[in-house]
């Protein structure tokens, strides 16, 4: 059947056919999510780029949509960038029921398309026009709100006089005017740029720019100039971050109806025979203080319930050496999601973790470890929290999300997990002494396409 492939991502959005690349656009309009990606219908590796697209009523189930934008009917370069709902018709482009949705793409400068049919079809404004043209090679337009100013803003990679970002503003979405340039010699293509209150409060909030690995620096922004609290970049995704890695060109939505804020990303490297590249699990980000200063959390959306197709639950278990005490023994599953807190202020044990898709043999896909005296988890920093260390995966058949501490920790990995019967088992292990599981939980999780 469809999607049923080996290393095919049951719950993650990947392209029916073809080649995707970087998230697109998402946004969310009239009930629907939007995502849009960079796409070649036409064979498995990066070439003549379209917009792919597909919807889904709840960022967890998706429907495959016709391609929006495509080489010839729509003039320039189809690359990466964003789209926004024009709810005021500001643009003056709506002509029937629907607000404009307008979205900016294009290569060393931008064009605009839009959609006056609730993004069935698209057209380019003014045959293609570049409404900026900043200096040097540039691209990857994203383009927000900003609700305390009452304009739009828009940031533009360019590499002109070393990497950084063009700053522009707009009244009406089609005419923009330079603002100020973030010469973040760090910051290279897909830059995203939100505000974010700092352990929820909304009266503390800061503005976070990110590139395209995910790199990224928290600061203040007037409604012309980002000026940063730091100059290195923190990083808030420990995956590989590149064109070839496992976590790439993430992007939030725009529009959203809560005011959370959601991202996507391209998660690079997973293929079968019909299909290349899939999207990570769609997260919430958040901004926690710390005595660092604030950092950029990433946790699975809520929206992940809807996916549960059975579920199990222990408390209180103490695991040893001995696999006996493995709560796991004897369960087998194939996609799913597991939810873990460990005492780690009383263990004894050195490293304690899940084998993932074990073997009878004894063999096993991955193993995601926490090592105690390195407070690390799956080989990334996590100090424990109030001696607590929770652990959170996402297990799919190509693709293994590893979360630490409530999002504190992500990791966006590939694995090629084996998921013949037989090769399904899970192993909660502990080594060289004991650790007190306090709670898990282990739901199965359904296919994403209706
Ligand atoms: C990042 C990227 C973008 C570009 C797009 C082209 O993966 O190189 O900078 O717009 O891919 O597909």
């Amino acid at each position: 059947a469809a999607y049923d492939e080996p290393f095919r991502g049951q719950f993650h959005f990947s392209s029916r056919s073809g080649w995707m690349n970087d998230v697109n656009a998402p946004l969310y309009y009239n009930g629907q999510y939007h995502l849009f990606y960079q796409h070649n219908p036409h064979g498995l590796g990066w070439d003549t780029m379209h917009w792919g697209h597909a919807t889904s009523p709840d960022l967890v189930h998706w429907t495959q949509k016709p391609v929006a934008l495509e080489p010839g009917a729509h003039p320039g370069d189809l690359f990466s960038g964003a789209g926004v709902v024009d709810t005021t018709n500001a643009s003056g482009l709506k002509t029937g029921a629907d607000a404009p949705i307008v979205v900016f793409t294009g290569t060393n400068g931008v064009s605009i398309a839009y959609s006056t049919d609730g993004a069935r079809t698209f057209q380019s404004y003014d045959r293609g026009r570049k409404v900026v043209t900043p200096t040097g090679t540039s691209r990857d337009p994203k383009v927000l709100w900003d609700a305390a100013r009452g304009r739009w803003v828009m940031v533009v990679w360019s590499d002109g006089g070393g990497n950084g970002v063009n700053v522009y503003t707009s009244a009406n979405l089609l005419d923009w005017t330079y603002r100020s340039r973030y010469a973040a010699g760090w910051l290279f293509e897909c830059p995203d740029f939100f505000p974010l209150p700092v352990d929820g409060n909304a009266a503390n909030v800061r503005w976070v720019m990110t590139d395209a690995s995910g790199e990224y620096v928290t600061g203040t922004f007037d409604g012309a100039v980002f000026t940063p609290d730091w100059t290195a970049p923190q990083r808030m995704d420990q995956g590989r971050n590149s064109f070839d890695g496992t976590f790439y060109a993430g992007l939030t939505f725009s529009n959203m109806p809560d005011g959370r804020t959601v991202q996507m990303a391209w998660q690079p490297g997973n293929r079968g025979g019909t299909w290349t590249g899939n999207a990570s699990f769609p997260v919430q980000l958040g901004l926690i203080s710390t005595p660092a200063g604030p950092r950029v959390t990433r946790f699975p959306v809520a929206e992940i319930a809807s996916l549960r197709q059975g579920t199990t639950t222990w408390s209180n278990r103490t695991i040893t050496t001995d696999p006996a005490t493995d709560p796991f023994a004897g369960i087998t599953a194939d996609t799913y999601e597991i939810l873990a807190e460990f005492d780690v202020g009383t263990a004894t044990a050195t490293q304690f973790g899940f084998q993932l898709h074990r073997r009878a043999d004894g063999g096993h896909d991955r193993a995601v470890v926490y090592d105690r005296t390195a407070q690390t988890l799956y080989g990334a920093p996590l100090a424990p929290l109030n001696g607590r260390v929770k652990v959170r995966l996402l297990v799919d058949r190509g693709q293994l999300e590893v979360f630490g501490n409530d999002g504190r920790l992500s990791f966006t990995d590939n694995v090629n997990f084996n998921s013949a019967a037989g090769s399904q088992g899970i192993r909660l292990f502990a080594t060289g002494g004991s650790v007190r599981l306090v709670s898990a939980e282990l739901h199965r999780l359904g296919s994403a396409w209706g």
